[in-house]
C-alpha cells in the first residue's frame, strides 16, 4: 500500500484461497466429458482452455464449438487463453459459447485497453498473459484494469513442457507489486505446474495453478487433484504479509 501499511495489517488474517485450472490439452478427448465431470468432482473450480491458431503459436488447439458442447454440463469457471492473433475478433463469441474469464496475449495485442474493454463489455473477467521473454513490468499499467495476469512458465504453444525457474522470480516481483498497490488482481501460472513445484509457486505469491499433464497424465485425476489440494490446504490461511510468502 502506498505510503506505508495501516496499523495492525501485520497481524490480520486474510483467507487465501487458491484455485486449480486443469488444463484440457492435455485430457483424453476420446472421453472428454467423463473427465471433465472427475476434474469437478475431485475440486477444481476452474477449467482452463487453451485456443491455439497456429499463427501465434504454431500448433492449432480447439474453439468455439467445443467450449460451447462442454458448457452444456461442466458449472467450473471457464478460464480461456487465447493464445490467438487479433483476439478482439472473437471475445463475444467466446463468451456467447461460455467463457467465464478471457485472458488475451499483451503480445498479440494492438490496443491492449481496447480488448479489456471488450471483454468486460461482454460479461466476462479480463486476463492478460505474457510469454516468458516479455518483461513482467509490462503488465503493470493494466493491473487496475484487469481481474487476472497470467505469467507464462513455458513458451506457449504446448502442454509437457518444463516448467522455467525465471518464473519464480517474475511471480514474486508482481505479486510484490499487487500488493504494494494492494490491488485486488489475481496471479495465474502456466506450464510446467506439478506437485513438485507447486508449493514453492504458492510461495512466489500465485493463487491459480494451470496443469495439463499433472493432472491427466499418469495416474488418476482425481488423485493427481487430491495432492494440489492437500497443498494448497497446507498453504492457505496464512497472514497476507506473514513470513512464509
Ligand atoms: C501451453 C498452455 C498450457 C498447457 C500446460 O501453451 O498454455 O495451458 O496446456 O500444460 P502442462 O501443465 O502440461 O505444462
Ligand atoms: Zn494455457
Amino acid at each position: 500500500m502506498p505510503g506505508g501499511e495501516p496499523q495492525g495489517t501485520e497481524s490480520k488474517k486474510v483467507l487465501k484461497m487458491y484455485i486449480l485450472a486443469p488444463s484440457l490439452l492435455a485430457a483424453d478427448f476420446n472421453i472428454l466429458g467423463r473427465q471433465i465431470e472427475e476434474t469437478e468432482r475431485a475440486g477444481a473450480a476452474y477449467l482452463h482452455i487453451d485456443v491455439m491458431d497456429g499463427t501465434f503459436v504454431p500448433s492449432i488447439s480447439f474453439g468455439m464449438p467445443l467450449i460451447e458442447s462442454i458448457r452444456q454440463t461442466s458449472r467450473q469457471f471457464f478460464d480461456v487463453h487465447l493464445m490467438i492473433m487479433h483476439p478482439e475478433r472473437h471475445i463475444r463469441k467466446f463468451v456467447e459459447c461460455g467463457a467465464d474469464g478471457i485472458t488475451f496475449h499483451l503480445e498479440a495485442a494492438e490496443d491492449a485497453d481496447e480488448i479489456i474493454e471488450c471483454i468486460h463489455s461482454c460479461g466476462a473477467q479480463a486476463g492478460i498473459s505474457i510469454k516468458p521473454q516479455t518483461p513482467i513490468e509490462a503488465v503493470y499499467p493494466y493491473l487496475s484494469r484487469v481481474e487476472m495476469i497470467l505469467v507464462m512458465s513455458v513458451e506457449p504453444g504446448a502442454g509437457g513442457q518444463p516448467f522455467m525457474p525465471e518464473a519464480y522470480h517474475r511471480i514474486r516481483r508482481l505479486r510484490n507489486y499487487i500488493d504494494e498497490h494492494d490491488l485486488p488482481v489475481k496471479i495465474e501460472v502456466d506450464g510446467g505446474v506439478g506437485k513438485k513445484n507447486v508449493r514453492e509457486i504458492i510461495d512466489a505469491g500465485a493463487d491459480i495453478f494451470v496443469a495439463g499433464s499433472a493432472v491427466f497424465k499418469k495416474r488418476s485425476i482425481s488423485s493427481n487433484i487430491s495432492q494440489f489440494m492437500q497443498a494448497f490446504k497446507e498453504k492457505e490461511g496464512r497472514t497476507k504479509h506473514g513470513k512464509d510468502r
